[in-house]
């Protein structure tokens, strides 16, 4: 069953997309050369505690057991990757997935950025950061009442593999409102017209897992950290948003700052 937000619930919907934004691009502004990823995460817990009323929750700390407040995700690590004591260095690619409920409403949001600025990246990793991208974008634009999901599953797809990269299928995208995980999973593969058919409101957290390699994974002995299983470095972005009357809302705008304006490859 996949739910409907009400409009009062869409408000607080949009609240919390900001304040998980605002964290995501404050936490993004604490990567550079010889910070730990365990710094970000007590950074990021000490920063939630500041927003709003006091009272907003990381989503990813406690949940089914996780340990940390955010997941850092460096290279080769798609997602999960747990915070400690790795030290960044200049080149490293790094994913911040951040999300967390206010007043009982979750937000979700992604980015990756790289360690010490675009000059820090090879052609290959810069063309991987912006297919990546680029497939997050396109998905949002399609997004209207009366398609279904699967066109936009086909859509990032397709964007991700003209763009010499892989989709990871283990994981996907999915609902999110009153839980941080509800219907409908949202796969990054698909084919046109098939699967639910979108409505307005309906609140979607989308987020291409991509590999620059091939496209399987592993799970590391942490019981967490998924990795490419070739060891190639891989890139995640994602938004929360909302379906409205005639598109998508985007509720986590964490494009309209950047902390690190240069860490984007747009060129
Ligand atoms: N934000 C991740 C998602 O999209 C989940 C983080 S919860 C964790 O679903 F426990 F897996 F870290
Ligand atoms: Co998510």
């Amino acid at each position: 069953m996949i739910e409907l937000r009400t409009p009062a619930d869409l408000d607080r919907m949009r609240e919390v997309g900001r304040m998980m934004a605002n964290l995501l691009n404050a936490c993004c502004g604490q990567v550079r050369p010889g910070v730990t990823t365990a710094e970000i995460d007590a950074f990021c817990r000490a920063y939630l505690a500041t927003l709003g009323d006091g009272t907003a929750a990381s989503g990813s700390l406690g949940y089914m057991g996780y340990p940390a407040a955010l997941c850092v995700s460096v290279n080769e690590e798609v997602i999960h990757g747990i915070p400690g004591e790795r030290v960044l260095q200049r080149g490293d690619i790094v994913s911040l997935d951040v999300c967390g409920s206010y007043h009982g409403l979750f937000g979700d949001n992604t980015r990756t950025i790289v360690v010490g600025g675009p000059s820090a990246l090879t052609p290959d990793v810069r063309r991987l950061l912006r297919v990546t991208r680029q497939s997050l974008e396109e998905a949002v634009r399609a997004i209207r009442p009366g398609i279904h999901l699967g066109d936009v599953s086909h859509l990032i797809e397709t964007i991700v593999e003209d763009g010499g990269c892989s989709v990871v299928r283990e994981y996907t995208g999915h609902g999110v409102g009153r839980r941080l995980h509800e219907d409908p999973p949202i796969p990054n593969y698909g084919k046109p017209g098939r699967g639910p058919i979108l409505h307005e409101g309906m609140t979607l957290a989308i987020e291409p897992m991509v590999t620059l390699g091939k496209p399987a994974i592993r799970v590391l002995p942490d019981g967490w950290t998924v990795v490419s299983k070739d060891g190639s470095p891989a890139a995640h972005f994602e938004y929360t948003v909302a379906v409205r009357k005639d598109k998508a809302e985007i509720l986590t705008p964490w494009f309209e700052q950047d902390p690190w304006s240069d860490a984007w490859p747009e060129g």
